[in-house]
């Protein structure tokens, strides 16, 4: 589905270094960032206030009944760390909580307050404004406050998403209110605003002990869900150690999990790694590329959960050799099987959104922020306008049943209280001779497999606004399926590819929303670039 799109581009080609640089999904998320970074605030500041007007803008995307990851490098001390704000698990959640008495799987963990796991954007904000930021956590609210209060007039994909989820909306008299029943063209939530301003006021603890945390659980309970004020009150932050990977003459810096983005990125790349992938015709070159991402899926489905609750073989799954070994059973002439795809043993040893920003002090942040599906699970507490999450169903609901984004798994990502389901966001730095790369995007299991093409594409020294143009292929081991978009795949490559024994699928829309800034390491300018395939807008201020 191709859409009006509205990106704009600076690029000064000179040889004096910019002063910042942003893209994310809503220009008027973009501006919230350019409004703190103006005014004395930093990149981490400009995170906080990017990610709250987010959850405004992009009610559908992501939000404060949300969670995600925030991967941020410090210049100050050189160092990088992953603000990890998933949500988790509630306390009364069960194994088999989405089956119905035929062991079915419901719609439960789609739709409506059972859905919603116990948020962390909050927490996430306020630790980072307190740990990171130059301005109090409340000067970082004030655009998200505004419009929600003042309202604004919501885009395409808000029109496209509210008709795909507006049954879901309707279950639930608050959402129905808000974004069902107004005859204006402006959004305005007032309910949303007044949450923020207690937030602004009062810091996470409103959240998760105070007046918020009550309507919440109320809200939840009395619409059937399972929430309890301790769940909030538990809820917690992770710091997490990134993954430090590389891929040819680049460095990476990768969330680990509960994501499984770094793991599986690492993995994709070292297989591709021994291929010098420009040599290749496009059909050859599509062929390795998605028999790589078949393998590295697997694992994906076999190991990875919550690191906290499950032991994840960590050692193996980055180890070059290890993937490499599980690369050997590529066949140049034929597609693998993913049903029949042997494990191994080896040494052990359009919902949800991204956005990019680098200050002048070279402090920069990456962060993917999701809902999960869009509008989450289409259910508002009362009161509060915060649309919660539908974030359980990214653990496996059940053996061999596919999340709805097809994704299967192990017992390593089944549901338990307080455990975080598995993600596939990647917010990443990328590191080359002379270009640092900044970059992610939503896309449910195609984040990843989007992710692994851009990399290809740095390393081949791509600009930031081809790589966000690039047109995208996708496999992810279940379903056996090269799924790709209109214009990915020549006519010819797809007869060759059918012809190596690939079952093909094209995808009748176009998919992800990039948001990319790359620096010049020594030179320093800086380009942007927002996704043409969203509605969002990249600046590089000189
Ligand atoms: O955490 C995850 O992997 C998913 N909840 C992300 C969902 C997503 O990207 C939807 N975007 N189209």
């Amino acid at each position: 589905m191709f859409k009006v799109i509205i990106i704009l581009m600076i690029l000064v080609h000179n040889a004096h270094a910019h002063s910042y640089a942003l893209a994310t999904a809503h220009p008027l998320a973009t501006q919230a960032g350019v409004e703190v970074l103006d005014n004395g605030g930093n990149a981490f500041d400009a995170a906080v206030a990017i990610s709250a007007a987010l959850a405004v803008v992009e009610p559908y995307g992501s939000g404060i009944g949300g969670g995600g990851f925030w991967l941020l490098h410090e210049a100050k001390t050189n160092s990088d760390v992953v603000i990890d704000g998933r949500e988790v698990a509630p306390l009364a959640a069960t194994k088999n909580m989405y089956l119905d008495e035929h062991g079915k799987p419901t719609r439960d963990s789609v739709d409506g307050p059972r859905a919603a796991g116990i948020p962390g954007v909050v927490a996430a904000l306020d630790y980072i404004s307190e740990h990171y930021g130059k301005r109090p956590l409340s000067a970082n609210l004030t655009a998200a406050i505004r419009y929600a209060r003042d309202g604004f007039i919501p885009g395409e994909q808000y029109q496209r998403f509210i008709k795909m989820r507006a049954d879901t909306l309707s279950k639930s008299p608050a959402a129905e209110k808000i974004f069902l029943q107004s005859e204006q063209a402006r959004l305005i939530q007032k309910d949303l605003a007044h949450s923020l301003q207690l937030i602004a006021t009062h810091g996470q603890k409103v959240f998760y002990q105070g007046e918020l945390a009550i309507q919440l659980v109320n809200g939840v309970q009395a619409a059937g869900g399972i929430w309890q004020l301790e769940d909030l009150q538990q809820y917690q932050i992770k710091l997490r150690t990134p993954i430090r990977s590389s891929y040819k003459d680049l460095t990476l810096i990768l969330p680990p999990p509960p994501t499984s983005g770094g793991v599986v990125l690492t993995q994709i790349l070292a297989m591709l790694e021994p291929y010098d992938l420009s040599q290749y015709q496009s059909s050859q070159m599509t062929h390795i590329v998605v028999e790589a991402m078949r393998r590295a899926y697997q694992d994906r489905a076999l190991y990875l959960g919550d690191p906290d609750f499950t032991d994840i073989p960590m050692q193996k799954l980055l180890n070059r050799q290890y993937a490499q070994t599980k690369f050997k059973t590529f066949d140049p002439q034929h597609a693998s099987v993913s049903q029949t795809l042997a494990t191994i043993e080896a040494n052990e040893g359009q919902d949800t959104t991204h956005f990019s920003v680098i200050d002048a002090e070279g402090n920069y942040v990456a962060a993917t922020l999701s809902i999960n599906y869009p509008f989450g699970s289409g259910f508002v507490a009362p009161g509060t306008g915060i649309l919660l999450n539908d974030e359980m169903d990214d653990f496996v609901i059940a053996e061999g049943v596919g999340n709805v984004y097809g994704l299967v798994g192990s017992s390593a990502n089944a549901i338990e209280p307080k455990k975080r389901m598995l993600s596939s966001m990647t917010p990443l730095f990328a590191y080359s001779k002379d270009r640092l790369l900044i970059a992610g995007t939503p896309g449910g299991s195609r984040i990843i497999s989007m992710l692994a093409l851009a990399l290809i594409e740095f390393q081949q020294g791509a600009t930031s606004e081809q790589i966000v143009k690039r047109e995208r292929f996708h496999h992810q081991y279940i379903p056996d399926v090269i799924q790709f978009e209109k214009n990915a795949l020549s006519e010819h490559v797809q007869q060759m590819l059918v012809k190596k024994g690939h079952t093909l699928k094209e995808i009748n829309y176009r998919y992800g929303n990039m948001q990319v800034i790359s620096k010049h390491r020594h030179k320093g300018h800086l380009t942007a670039a927002s996704d043409p395939r969203g509605e969002g807008l990249a600046i590089v201020k000189p």
